[in-house]
């Protein structure tokens, strides 16, 4: 069973909780999107007219703002900056569609960057093109991505690097376009400090993401080499930026007319609607492929596509492990013989990883070998060799050093597949690198025979082979999005990916994340852009979703023996890409995508039965021979028995039976669709616990010489959608809880809060199921049973993304002020009078409206007394 890698959890640093603005995300303090109610038949001047009206809005509800950034293209509306909270009074103006905090966001790769010089290297070729049939599609079709423009919104890049020229909008140079929106101090929430300069020197991820895309210098080579390239700079040495500055960047990019936009960067709330989605269904409507990573919150579980790439126009890409990769090593010589093990890079790029014939032990402390706690030996001089987990790295690294260890190496768990450098905060003596399982298992059993072993490490780089082939990168976030789309829409190399760095970082390194398999998809894109000019967005996708590798999972099934079966489409999509037949039979596409909800349609024999339609478009002058087939993959859900959300998945394979007229020798004709329904028949799928269904259909095409391979993924949801639990049921230790006056838990309701003690009503929720919306209000007991509902001042939260079990503290803290909203048309609060009072919190269920009757699910906490201040 491939282990869902918990040792990523200590280099995710994740808050959350409602914050000061109402929010359940990280937002950027006083900084709104307000979206205009336009649509694509809107002029220039219904725009200004929208502007001007929402100005005068805005000063006749007194509220003081100022206009940040505009936006006139694609998204129309603007980024404003606000005094004071007034989210729920600008949702009530005429002018305003949406309005949405501006959240931050951050870029997904979690690999610190390795530091190399290269000086008297040359660089090394890009290994993840062996595991694409990357040289067999430049076997067939010279492209170079030789007039695309490819959009890179990121951390900027080094323009000095040779893999980009050297040079920077100088005449026939590659980076023709470029800005920095933000200033190198940018953190997400500061005020950003734009130029025209998108220098990166200190970040490296944009310089590491565009080498991936269209990096050229000597044998190393991006997928499209010769693009053209825009750098739009949104990120500072901090790697943070937030939705306003990428919508900025995004209109930029597209008004520099670049065909193809690159997002290496994500937020996890996975909602098509959020605004921090970009609208990238409006960009692909315009012919702009925006692509983006799907974030790498794998170890969470389902249903974690980010935004942007959750959205309905971009094209979604998850990681894989290549087969090959680059990676720096460690030798292990004992008198039996030598063995040479990946490592990841040291701590940070002042620390060096570089031994001669040293001892290397494991760490025995008190029965354990997890260096948790003070070594019972010395280590004085030598390498010590631990494991990731029990504690924090930094404890592991403090008694290494207490120990005279000299370097320290920290296995991954077994199957643990990617080498993430050991993220350590505070500064430490020794490097500390982490290496495979293998590595510390070999090390403790030559170790116990009494057999001496020795390292050698320098900063060279091998090419090292991936023994299972490319598989699913653990890190990878799973789908599906929240309105049920399919998300992720393919996987590429993410792992390990060598690349461009700056100059001032080693000129190539390493790094791994979602954000390295989205740049290869992007050069990708750009070669098919360059080859068919006039293929549309759907066309283009089709292509690269519906000939990919799909992967299989080794896995032990909870409803049968261990077994090795496709993956789900929910993390794979597509598959991996493979490039080798992407500008084949071009214009041969499967234009829809298959998602069943509880709203397909059933055929009347049987309602547990979903109907569905499979569409192959010719749109070539050839005639091909056609058969169908299907295969149904893993059924996969993420609820345990009693429902509650589990931090992982469980893999099942129920016999699931899908039924079509048999596909055999149909010829279709040019320039013709060929359509065909059936049914997928659920009847042997319980139906209690949210069980996420997939398969495919593989169509066999002949053109009269060869087969051209094209396949369908769909998935379905078994169960009502609507009903997938938003929050534990009562009793449940994560269930809603109302804190007490002295802010614990430790004493039973009734409470009584008394403000001018400092008390205020307080509760905590753990939230089961990303929710679109959550309404908060005070409910008050006033006299015989009636009740009367006030506004507050943070009354809702929307996007709001689920809590992790995982994680220490999976809540979200909501706390009452004690003052009440006086209407919802003017800003004004007035305290709240001493009485009996209780939360109400209304969340609403997965695809419904707030206008439909059972919309909501509702928590109602018990009754408390509330004493104001004065
Ligand atoms: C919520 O409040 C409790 C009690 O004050 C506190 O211990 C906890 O850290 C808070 N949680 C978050 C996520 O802010
Ligand atoms: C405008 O949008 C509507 C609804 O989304 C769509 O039906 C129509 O085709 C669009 N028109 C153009 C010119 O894009
Ligand atoms: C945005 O538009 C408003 C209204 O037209 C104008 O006053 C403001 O200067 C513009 N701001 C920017 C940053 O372009
Ligand atoms: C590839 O195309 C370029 C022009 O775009 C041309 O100069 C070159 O000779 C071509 N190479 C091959 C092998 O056809
Ligand atoms: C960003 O910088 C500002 C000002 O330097 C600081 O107040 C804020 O806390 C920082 N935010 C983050 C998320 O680091
Ligand atoms: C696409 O974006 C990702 C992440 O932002 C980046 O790593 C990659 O280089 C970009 N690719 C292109 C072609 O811009
Ligand atoms: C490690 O072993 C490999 C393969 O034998 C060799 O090429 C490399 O030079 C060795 N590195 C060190 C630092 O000993
Ligand atoms: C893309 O091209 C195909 C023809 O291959 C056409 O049927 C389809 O409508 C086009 N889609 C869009 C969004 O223009
Ligand atoms: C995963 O879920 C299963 C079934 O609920 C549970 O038995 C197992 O302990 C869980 N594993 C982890 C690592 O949480
Ligand atoms: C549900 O099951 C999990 C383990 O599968 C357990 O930790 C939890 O307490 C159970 N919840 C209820 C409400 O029984
Ligand atoms: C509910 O609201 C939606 C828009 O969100 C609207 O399209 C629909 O007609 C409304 N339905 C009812 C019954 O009012």
């Amino acid at each position: 069973m491939i282990n869902r890698a918990l040792w990523l959890l200590g280099l995710l640093p994740l808050s959350w909780a409602i914050d000061a603005q109402g929010s359940v995300k990280s937002t950027v303090p006083g900084s709104y999107l307000v979206e205009f109610p336009m649509d694509n038949t809107s002029s220039a001047s219904d725009l200004d007219a929208y502007m001007r009206q929402f100005s005068r809005e805005m000063a006749d509800r007194q509220i003081p703002f100022r206009f940040v950034n505009n936006y006139t293209t694609v998204f129309h509306g603007c980024n404003i900056a606000v005094g004071g909270e007034y989210t729920s009074l600008m949702s009530t103006l005429e002018s305003v569609k949406v309005v949405a905090t501006d959240t931050q966001m951050s870029s997904d790769a979690f690999t610190k960057i390795a530091r190399r010089s290269l000086v008297e290297n040359p660089p090394l070729p890009q290994l993840a093109h062996e595991s694409t049939n990357y040289d067999k599609l430049l076997a067939k079709h010279n492209v170079t991505g030789k007039g695309v423009k490819i959009g890179i919104i990121d951390s900027g890049i080094d323009y000095n690097h040779p893999a980009f020229g050297s040079c920077y909008k100088t005449p026939g140079c590659r980076i023709q376009y470029g800005h920095d929106f933000v200033g190198d101090n940018f953190n997400g929430s500061n005020t950003p400090q734009p130029d025209d300069d998108p220098m990166d020197n200190c970040n490296g991820h944009g310089t590491h993401v565009a080498g991936i895309a269209a990096g050229n210098d000597n044998a190393f080579r991006g997928t499209a080499p010769e693009a053209t390239l825009g750098i739009y700079r949104v990120m500072g040495c901090r790697g943070k930026t937030s939705t306003s500055v990428m919508m900025a960047a995004l209109q930029m990019a597209y008004n520099d007319g670049m065909d193809v936009i690159n997002v290496s960067i994500s937020f996890p709330s996975g909602f098509t609607a959020d605004i921090a989605s970009f609208r990238t269904e409006a960009f692909a409507k315009k012919g702009v492929i925006v692509v983006a990573s799907v974030g790498n919150e794998g170890i969470y579980s389902m249903w974690m596509a980010g935004s942007p790439a959750v959205g309905s126009g971009a094209l979604a890409v998850g990681s894989s492990d290549p087969e090959f990769y680059w990676s720096q090593v460690v030798n292990i010589t004992t008198s039996t013989g030598a063995r040479t093990y990946s490592r990841s890079a040291p701590q940070d790029h002042l620390h060096h990883f570089n031994f001669v014939n040293t001892p290397v032990m494991v760490a025995e402390n008190g029965g354990s070998n997890d260096a948790c706690s003070p070594l019972t030996h010395s280590a004085k001089g030598s390498i010590l060799v631990t494991f990731m987990g029990e504690c924090s790295n930094e404890v592991k690294v403090q008694n290494a050093i207490n120990a005279g260890a000299v370097g320290l190496i920290i296995a991954m768990r077994p199957g643990g597949d990617i080498l993430s450098p050991v993220g350590l905060r505070g500064n430490y003596s020794i490097p500390a690198v982490t290496s495979h399982y293998e590595l510390y298992s070999d090390i403790k059993i030559w170790g116990s025979g009494g057999n001496h072993p020795m390292l050698s490490s320098d900063e060279a780089f091998a090419r090292r082979h991936n023994a299972e082939g490319p598989v699913i990168a653990s890190y990878s976030s799973w789908g599906p999005g929240t309105d049920l789309s399919p998300k992720p829409d393919l996987i590429a190399p993410g792992s390990n990916i060598y690349s461009a760095l700056p100059l001032s970082m080693g000129r190539y390194g390493i790094i791994s994340g979602t954000s390295m398999s989205s740049p290869y998809v992007s050069g990708i894109v750009a070669l098919m852009r360059e080859k068919f000019p006039q293929g549309n967005v759907t066309e283009i996708k089709s292509l690269l979703i519906h000939v990919a590798n799909l992967l299989r999972e080794t896995l032990t099934s909870s409803s049968g023996p261990s077994t090795r079966d496709l993956g789900s489409i929910v993390q794979q999509g597509g598959g991996t890409i493979n490039v080798e037949n992407i500008m084949d039979d071009f214009g041969l596409t499967i234009e829809n995508r298959i998602s069943i909800g509880d709203d397909t349609e059933a055929p009347p024999e049987n309602p547990n039965w979903r109907k569905f339609t499979v569409t192959l478009k010719n749109n070539t002058p050839k005639t091909y021979r056609l058969n169908f087939f299907h295969h149904v993959g893993l059924t996969i859900t993420s609820y345990s028995d009693n429902k509650t959300y589990a931090d992982n998945i469980t893999y099942h394979n129920f016999p699931i039976v899908v039924r079509y007229q048999p596909v055999v020798n149909e010829m279709i004709q040019p320039f013709s669709t060929f359509t065909r329904t059936g049914f997928i028949e659920l009847d042997n799928v319980p139906a209690d616990k949210f069980y996420v269904v997939t398969g495919y259909n593989f169509f066999r095409i002949y053109d009269g010489n060869r087969y051209i391979p094209r396949q369908a993924p769909w998935m379905g949801l078994r169960g009502r959608f609507r009903d997938i639990p938003m929050l534990p049921s009562p009793g449940h230790q994560l269930a809603p809880m109302l804190y007490s006056p002295d802010g614990t838990s430790a004493t039973s309701p009734p409470y009584s809060y008394d403000a001018s003690q400092g008390q205020l009503p307080k509760f905590r929720f753990h939230l089961m199921f990303n929710c679109e919306l959550i309404l908060f209000q005070i409910g008050q007991q006033t006299g015989d049973s009636a009740v009367q509902y006030h506004a507050i001042e943070y009354m809702y939260a929307t996007y709001a993304r689920r809590n992790y079990e995982l994680l220490d503290n999976p809540f979200y803290n909501f706390t009452w002020t004690g003052t009440f909203k006086v209407d919802n048309t003017v800003n004004t609060y007035k305290p709240a009078p001493a009485g009996t009072y209780f939360f109400s919190m209304r969340l609403l269920k997965p695809t419904a409206k707030e206008n439909e009757t059972d919309a909501f699910v509702t928590w109602e906490s018990p009754e408390f007394q509330f004493l104001p201040a004065a």
